[in-house]
């Protein structure tokens, strides 16, 4: 059986490069994978350097779509992957996550009626200004087999009337990833440069449009997590999104920005910091493993295990919420967590063996 992966974005990379192993392991395996890149990222700090380190061999094809506005983006990912799809079928496309690479991908194999799979299925913010929520409930409106990573995004999916037959709760391809490497995380330039010492840090990470595309709010949002920081340096390493906007403010002296970071040495950053700031959704879950306090600069989360189970505290956008939130991080005010069900290291595994039953 061949299946067409699909990766485009910084975070699919890092939940394919788990299923890759597991295939290539099973070396009397009935699953043959090509490795479909759209291009959607493209740099070697959002791209390159994830294939080096998380082990991920060259993609089979590369789309080379690149960045623009949602539709040209989606349009342009469609276009080319019914191109290659309609020279050289395959029997499933597996898409993960909720990047426009993803619903792309998963409308177009769906259309040529190729099977269509999905990782991280179910999940849901129920907020509709994020691209991914849309991403999300397009794909899994049309997905044959749905992949979960909790109960709770498999009863959001019965909810919506999907049979619970085409359900398979295998866990968290990223945390495989994560588990694979965390012995081998890379101490990045700006620790000797900062002088930086474990527990004494804070990581911030800041991209979603809603708090980085207009400049007013980020830089309020900025100024409430430097001063709920209590003096403690706050490293920012910058997505090329938010790098825009922030190259027009002036920030705090305890706000550290560094460009993007690799993987390896963002998670060196992360596992030894005193907590973390995002408005990401994966990092949530990788701290909540890591056992790393962190707050969320958002309104709502599809993964409320990691606030309900992990050491995640979704602290919304209001200033002075952010700046208390962060001030208790600071301080060492925190509560502990624990690892959701199945987070254990196995999730590709268990991925590999339901599409060998279908092979
Ligand atoms: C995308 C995903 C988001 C995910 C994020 C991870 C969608 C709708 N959004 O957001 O869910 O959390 O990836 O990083 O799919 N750029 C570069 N180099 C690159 C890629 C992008 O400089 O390699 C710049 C471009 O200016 C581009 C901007 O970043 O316009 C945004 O990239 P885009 O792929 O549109 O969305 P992300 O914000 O990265």
């Amino acid at each position: 059986m061949i299946v067409d992966l699909i990766a485009g974005t910084r975070p699919n990379f890092v939940k394919i490069a788990s299923l890759i192993r597991a295939i290539e392991q099973r070396t009397d395996s009935l699953v043959a994978y090509r490795l479909i890149h759209t291009g959607q990222h493209y740099d070697n700090a959002m791209s390159g350097s994830f294939f080096n380190q998380l082990e991920i061999p060259a993609p089979y094809i590369n789309l080379d779509t690149g960045s623009g506005s949602q539709a040209v983006q989606t349009a342009a990912i469609m276009t080319r992957y019914e191109a290659h799809l309609e020279e050289s079928p395959a029997d499933l496309c597996l898409v993960v996550g909720d990047v426009n690479s993803t619903m792309a991908c998963a409308i177009t194999a769906r259309k040529l009626g190729v099977h269509v799979a999905h990782v991280e299925a179910g999940i849901r913010s129920r907020d509709w200004s994020m691209p991914e929520e849309i991403n999300r409930v397009v794909t899994d409106s049309i997905s044959n087999w749905y992949y979960t990573t909790t109960e709770d995004a498999g009863e959001n999916l019965r909810k919506e009337g999907v049979a619970d037959s085409s359900i398979v709760f295998v866990g968290n391809t990223m945390i495989d990833t994560l588990l694979h490497f965390k012995d081998r995380f890379v101490e990045p330039a700006i620790w000797q440069d900062q002088k930086l010492c474990e527990g004494e840090y804070l990581v911030l990470t800041m991209h979603r449009p809603s708090n980085v595309d207009k400049g007013d709010q980020f830089h309020t949002l900025l100024q409430a997590i430097t001063a709920g920081a209590e003096g403690l340096p706050v490293i920012f390493p910058v997505h090329p999104r938010t790098q825009q906007v922030l190259s027009t403010l002036d920030c705090a002296n305890n706000l550290v920005v560094t460009q993007a970071l690799s993987y390896l040495e963002f998670n060196y950053l992360v596992k030894h910091a005193k907590g973390v700031v995002t408005d990401s959704g994966g990092i949530t879950e990788e701290t909540t493993v890591l056992g790393v306090p962190c707050v969320t600069i958002r309104d709502n989360t599809e993964r409320p295990e990691t606030v309900r189970l992990g050491t995640n505290v979704l602290a919304g956008t209001d200033p002075e919420k952010v700046e208390s939130h962060v001030r208790n991080m600071s301080v060492g005010t925190w509560k502990q967590g624990t690892v959701p069900d199945r987070w254990d290291g196995l999730a590709a595994t268990r991925i590999l063996d339901h599409l060998t039953t279908l092979a």
